[in-house]
Parts: C-alpha cells; structure tokens; sequence
C-alpha cells in the first residue's frame, strides 16, 4: 500500500472581494478555512449558491490568492510563487473539469487530451499514445477522431476527465462536473472519477449541489457563513 501523502491544505484562508464593481466595503467569502486533502482521497464541498465554493475551490488551484492563510501544495505555499511558477504547478500537476468543459472545436477527442500532454513537453508521439489510452478507459475508445462538436454533452465530459488526467495529476479540481448532465450520464462521470481516484491515486476536489454525489466522497464539508460545517 502506499502512503497517502497530503497533497492540499488549506491553512487559515481568508477572502474577501470588493461589494460592488466599482469597490467598496469589501464582502468577506471565506474566513480562516482549514483544509485537508491526501492522494487518493475524495472531498466534497456543497453549499448555497454564492456561499463561496468556486473561490475556495480558485484559491486552492493558485488562481486566485487569498488575504490571508496559507495554500499549501505537496507542501509548497502557493501563495508565495509568482504566475510562471504557479501556471507550471496547474499544467503538470493539477486537473480541471468544469460544469462545460471547454474544448477545443477545430481539434479532435484524441488531440485534445493530448495537447496539455505535448504543451509539458512530452513527445508528440508519447502524448497521442497516453491520450489513446485515457479515452478508452473512459469508454471513447471508438470517438477518437471525432471534433469535439460532433460529441454529445457527456462524452464531451468524459474527454474533459481524460484531458484532465493526461499528465497524471496529484489532483483533481471538478466544479459541478455532472451540472450539466442527465441522470444517467452524470452517474457514468460519478463513476468515472472515484475510479480515477481510487487506480490513479489522485486527491479529488469536488464541487456539487447533488447530495448524493457529495456522499459518495471520503469529507463532505459544507460551506455555510464564509466556515466549513463538517458533513461526514
Ligand atoms: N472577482 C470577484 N469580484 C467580486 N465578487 C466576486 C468575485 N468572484 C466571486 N465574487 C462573489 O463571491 C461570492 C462567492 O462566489 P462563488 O463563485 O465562489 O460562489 P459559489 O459558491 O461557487 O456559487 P455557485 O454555486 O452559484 O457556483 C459571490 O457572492 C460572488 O458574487
Ligand atoms: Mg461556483
């Protein structure tokens, strides 16, 4: 068995955002949150709409930074490295998977899992090969060469997971991942990622209104009054 190292941790986290766009009071989101997460493990984070989850979720990526705490990476502080190195950290060692993914029109399902794969520096070849196998183990083995506007919602989910996963990931960011989904495929994209978390060994982030997705997560917090209620 290997060790379950802590990949994320939270430490004191405050922010607040300006009231209006014109500034302002400044309106506390978050205040002193404390976070855990360890490789192959799940957390989930539910809450209100506008309770903060997608600025917890930013701050832990290093794309927004907080007033105060500390966000520490495999140990590294976040909040202490500049854009170049903090994007470096995003490419290699984080993925995202968003309610609607974006991918790239022009571009097929294999080219695009491959191409954060080749902008790492990994050989052309190499990356079309990894992104062959991720597609397949998430059941798109035969849309490979389909552009992704020729793809349904779910599938164009799916190719967001193996795109996230391309360059084997100590995390996994997923806002609302299955928000945009029916029953059927959101349960298949359920599936898909505690799968990931449990063979790749990847820490997930989980961002969800749908409670019984949350549950299904090792931490269930709720975000609620800028704090963390502990759910299970
Ligand atoms: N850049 C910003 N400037 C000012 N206010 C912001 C900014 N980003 C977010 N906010 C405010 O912070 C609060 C939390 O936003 P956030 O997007 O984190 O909520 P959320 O919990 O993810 O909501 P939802 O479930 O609707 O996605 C909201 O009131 C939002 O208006
Ligand atoms: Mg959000």
């Amino acid at each position: 068995m290997m060790k379950s190292n802590e990949v994320l941790s939270l430490q004191g986290v405050g922010k607040s955002f300006p009231a209006t766009a014109r500034g302002g009071e400044p309106i506390e989101i978050l205040d002193s949150i404390n976070l855990s997460l360890f490789s192959a493990t799940s957390v989930a984070i539910t809450g209100k709409s506008g309770s903060g989850k997608s600025t917890m979720l930013q701050i832990s990526a290093g794309l927004l930074s907080p007033q105060r705490g500390k966000v520490l990476f495999s140990g590294q502080d976040l909040t202490a490295l500049g854009d170049d190195k903090l994007s470096t950290i995003r490419s290699r060692s984080m993925g995202f998977i968003f309610q609607s993914s974006l991918l790239l029109d022009d571009f097929t399902a294999l080219e695009n899992v491959a191409v954060p794969a080749m902008i790492a520096g990994i050989p052309q070849r190499v990356a079309k090969k990894r992104a062959k196998k991720l597609l397949e183990s998430v059941g798109l083995g035969d849309r490979l060469d389909h552009k992704s506007d020729q793809l349904s919602g779910g599938e164009r989910q799916r190719v967001a997971i193996a795109r996230a996963l391309v360059n084997d990931p100590l995390i996994l960011f997923a806002d609302e991942p299955t928000g945009s989904l029916d029953e059927r495929n959101a349960e298949l994209i359920e599936n898909m990622l505690f799968a990931m978390v449990a063979e790749k060994e990847v820490a997930l982030m989980l961002i969800t209104h749908n409670k019984a997705f949350a549950l299904r997560c090792d931490r269930v917090y709720n975000l609620h009054n800028r704090s963390l209620e502990v759910v299970q």
